[in-house]
C-alpha cells in the first residue's frame, strides 16, 4: 500500500538514488535536508517509490523537484506525491505554483501540463550542461 508522508532526514539516500537514475545533474545528498519542510515521500513498505520537493516563498510556490523511482512509473505516485504538494501550497498561502524543465524532457512537461501547469517562458541556458529549461506556471484555485 503506497502512503504519502514527510520527508525525514533518512529519506535522503533513497531520494538520491531516485534522483541519479532521474536527473542528468542530480542534487547532493545534503541538499535535500534543507528543504524537508515542504518535502514528501512515497512509501511502499519499507522502498520509497517517489518524493517531491516544494519551497514557498510568499504567495508563490515552487516546485524544485520530483521523481519517481523508474520501477514505480505510469501507475499514479507522481499524481499522489503532486495531489500532496499542492496542498501542502494552498495551506500555506501560495497562489501559483511555478515548475521547471529541460526542453527535451517530454515526459517531465507532459507530467507537469496534466496538472495544468502552463510554459510561460523559456530559460536559456539554465541548466549546467547549457540546457534550456521551460518556466511552467500553475494557478491555484482560491
Ligand atoms: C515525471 C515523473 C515524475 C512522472 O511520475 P509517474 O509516477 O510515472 O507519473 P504518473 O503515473 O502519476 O502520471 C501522471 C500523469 O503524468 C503524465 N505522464 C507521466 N509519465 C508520462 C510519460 N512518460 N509520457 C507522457 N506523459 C506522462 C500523464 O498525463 C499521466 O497521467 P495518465 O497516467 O492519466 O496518462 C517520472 O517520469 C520521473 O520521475 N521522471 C524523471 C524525473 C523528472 O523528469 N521529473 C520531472 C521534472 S519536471
Amino acid at each position: 500500500m503506497m502512503k504519502i508522508r514527510k520527508f525525514l532526514s533518512k529519506d535522503s539516500g533513497q531520494a538520491l538514488e531516485i534522483s541519479r537514475a532521474s536527473f542528468a545533474e542530480p542534487w547532493p545528498q545534503n541538499e535535500f535536508e534543507k528543504y524537508a519542510e515542504g518535502s514528501f515521500v512515497a512509501e511502499d513498505k519499507d522502498k520509497i517509490a517517489g518524493f517531491v520537493i516544494g519551497k514557498i516563498s510568499g504567495d508563490q510556490g515552487t516546485l524544485k523537484l520530483v521523481a519517481v523511482n523508474p520501477a514505480y512509473r505510469g501507475k499514479g505516485v507522481g499524481k499522489k506525491l503532486m495531489d500532496r504538494i499542492f496542498k501542502y501550497f494552498t495551506k500555506n498561502g501560495a497562489r501559483e505554483i511555478i515548475a521547471r524543465s529541460r526542453l527535451h524532457n517530454e515526459a517531465g512537461c507532459s507530467f507537469l501540463k496534466s496538472f495544468g501547469f502552463e510554459i510561460v517562458k523559456t530559460i536559456k541556458n539554465y541548466y549546467l550542461n547549457g540546457e534550456d529549461a521551460y518556466l511552467m506556471v500553475k494557478k491555484l484555485d482560491d
